[in-house]
């Protein structure tokens, strides 16, 4: 069996800490009526663009299921004050040609745009570059989800392509534009080389 196909097959458990979070791999015991109720807020919603989402604990087991965790992985990011769930990740990986493609929700309302996701992205992102060796990270975003485009624009992603009138909006109806972002590893390094000190702001814990 070559190395590919190894790390393809091998279940991951995945842990890595911050000054205020910690993430790690979700099993089924994560399923709460709390994350359940995560889709029903308008933003989560709109961010994902969807109308449904698992509305019951049972829903939230299921979808749990569903990722084998050795290519498809599902992550919680928990806050280290309560060990609460305040978002998640789900990765999927493509190990022949080492590309994964990542989506993100933090669902927690009142930890929106505090700093998780800054906080959380350095080691993740070490992780799968280094850790995994993976080469490339890709990302889609709606047009209108500004805060996601925010995030990515401030991080170093590169928008590659707008599909244009890619999905319809679930809340009325409308067409709109998809883009595809992308970061490769070596964008990653200069990025860290060239933002010392928004870096050190992330690994000294952005959580405010
Ligand atoms: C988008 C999301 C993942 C960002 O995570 P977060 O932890 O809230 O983001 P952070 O607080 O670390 O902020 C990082 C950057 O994102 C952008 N951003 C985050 N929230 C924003 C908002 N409400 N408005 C505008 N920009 C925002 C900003 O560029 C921000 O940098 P800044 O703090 O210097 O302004 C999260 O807010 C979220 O899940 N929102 C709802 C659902 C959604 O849209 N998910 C994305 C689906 S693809």
């Amino acid at each position: 069996m070559s190395r590919v196909q190894i790390a393809a097959e091998a279940p991951k458990e995945i842990y890595f800490s911050t000054p205020n979070l910690y993430v790690r791999t979700l099993t089924i015991d994560d399923a709460t009526d709390r994350w359940a109720a995560w889709f029903e807020q308008e933003d989560v919603r709109q961010g994902l663009n969807t109308t449904a989402g698992p509305r019951t604990k049972a829903a939230v087991a299921d979808y749990i299921r569903k990722f084998d965790q050795a290519s498809n992985l599902l992550l919680g990011i928990f806050d280290r004050a309560n060990n609460l769930l305040v978002g998640i990740f789900t990765v999927q990986i493509d190990w022949l040609i080492g590309r994964y493609l990542t989506n993100t929700v933090v669902g927690e309302a009142d930890y929106r745009h505090r700093g998780v996701m800054l906080e959380v992205t350095p080691p993740y992102r070490d992780y799968f570059f280094e850790t995994l060796g993976l080469k490339i990270m890709t990302a889609t975003a709606l047009a209108t989800n500004k805060p996601i485009i925010g995030y990515l624009e401030k991080t170093g992603w590169t928008l590659n392509q707008t599909l244009k009138n890619h999905a319809r909006s679930s809340a009325n109806g409308a067409l709109i534009d998809l883009h595809l972002f992308s970061l490769t590893r070596e964008a990653w390094h200069a990025w860290k080389v060239a933002n010392p000190e928004t870096l050190e702001a992330m690994r000294n814990g952005l959580l405010r």
